[in-house]
């Protein structure tokens, strides 16, 4: 039984939140990821970095990694001082599995263990694809697929090999990963390899207690992204917010409650799953009949009737 005190603490306190709640709110419990080391790839800049902030502030210990180690330790003091939390910068380029290794080595020495993968890192731009050379198709492909599978294998083999419990690797892909996308040819193939082998390890790998999961954004800004993929006037020319639904981007907030849900033991059951969150982005694009969304009001009452006139005849 809780006592009084602790009762009228907790409705004072839920009362507060409630009122605060909104989709760019927090959305766990304070310490929901106690005790957890996250390895965040490409943690020290736009979706990797919101990710490791509501990691840090839900009380997990982070690790963040990518080619830049200034970039990732300016990230790292930034975050620490606004947080309090831990986190640890380690360059490693994920192409090359050496380096996966290392930094993997100096997280152990750091922090004795590691419990969550966030293959996060990726390279992209846009290209109509016959321009593109073999190392520049190599390039992305290198990143994102053997970038992702290079820090699984390390960290798999070594939780398997440690017999650690409670593991996850969670995949960060795009809708594109079984729609496809033109412009985007070496990101849509890598990403749908990388959807593939969440799907396969689910199975093979849930033997050894790791969960492995993905969740694939639509549109959610970053400078990384929109420099790449809407250069110049393309921002205006292709208003993204158009293609959505829900009229409106994503905010990085948003995306960071999906991933600590899905990296905290509140998800234990969720195995194997590609959570989409695009506010309705690519179904929009792939309903056969969706473009009757202009039709004006007004006009429906005239089509019934032209539908209901054509009755057996
Ligand atoms: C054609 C290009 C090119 C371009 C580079 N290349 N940019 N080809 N058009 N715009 C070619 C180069 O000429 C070279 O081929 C090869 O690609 C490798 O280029 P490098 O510059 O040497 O590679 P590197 O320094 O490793 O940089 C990788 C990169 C870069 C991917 C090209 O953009 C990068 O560092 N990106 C990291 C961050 C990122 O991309 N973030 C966006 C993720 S967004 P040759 O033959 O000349 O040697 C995302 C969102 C998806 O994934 C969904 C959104 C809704
Ligand atoms: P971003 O800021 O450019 O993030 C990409 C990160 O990957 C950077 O921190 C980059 O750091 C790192 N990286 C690139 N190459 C690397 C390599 N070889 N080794 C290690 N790290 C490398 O872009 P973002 O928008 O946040 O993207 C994050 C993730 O979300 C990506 O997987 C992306 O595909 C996915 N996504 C984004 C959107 C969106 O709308 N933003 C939509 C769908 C999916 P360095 O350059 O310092 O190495």
């Amino acid at each position: 039984m809780p006592s009084v005190r602790a009762d009228s603490y907790y409705k004072r306190n839920f009362t507060k939140n409630f009122l605060k709640m909104g989709y760019n709110q927090p959305m766990l419990r304070d310490n929901a990821l106690e005790g957890q080391v996250i390895i965040i790839t490409g943690g020290g800049s736009g979706l990797g970095k919101a990710m490791t902030t509501y990691f840090l502030q839900l009380g997990a210990k982070t690790v963040i990694t990518s080619r830049n180690l200034d970039k990732l330790k300016k990230t790292a003091e930034e975050l620490e001082e606004s947080t309090g939390g831990e986190v640890l910068p380690l360059a490693c380029d994920v192409r090359h599995y050496d380096q996966v290794e290392a930094m993997l080595q100096s997280t152990l020495e750091k922090f004795g263990k590691a419990d969550v993968l966030v293959n996060n890192a990726a390279g992209n731009f846009i290209s109509p694809t016959e321009r593109l050379s073999a190392n520049a198709f190599d390039t992305i492909i290198d990143i994102v697929l053997k970038g992702s599978k290079n820090c699984t294998l390390a960290l798999g083999k070594h939780w398997i090999e440690t017999k650690q419990e409670k593991l996850t690797v969670l995949n960060i892909v795009t809708t594109y990963a079984w729609t496809g996308s033109a412009y985007v040819v070496p990101s849509a193939t890598a990403k749908a390899g990388v959807l593939a082998m969440t799907r396969s390890l689910a199975v093979e790998w849930a033997k050894y207690g790791i969960r492995t999961n993905a969740i694939a954004p639509g549109p959610f800004p970053t400078k990384g992204a929109w420099d790449r993929l809407l250069p110049g006037d393309l921002k205006e020319e292709f208003d993204m917010k158009k293609k959505i639904p829900l009229g409106r981007v994503g905010e990085h907030q948003e995306l960071a409650n999906l991933a600590a849900y899905l990296v905290s033991d509140f998800s234990a059951f969720v195995n194997g799953e590609v959570i989409t969150i695009d506010g309705g982005e690519w179904l929009k694009g792939a309903g056969e009949f969706n473009m009757l969304e202009k039709i004006p009001e007004e006009m429906w009452d005239m089509l019934e009737m032209m539908i209901r006139s054509k009755k057996n005849k």
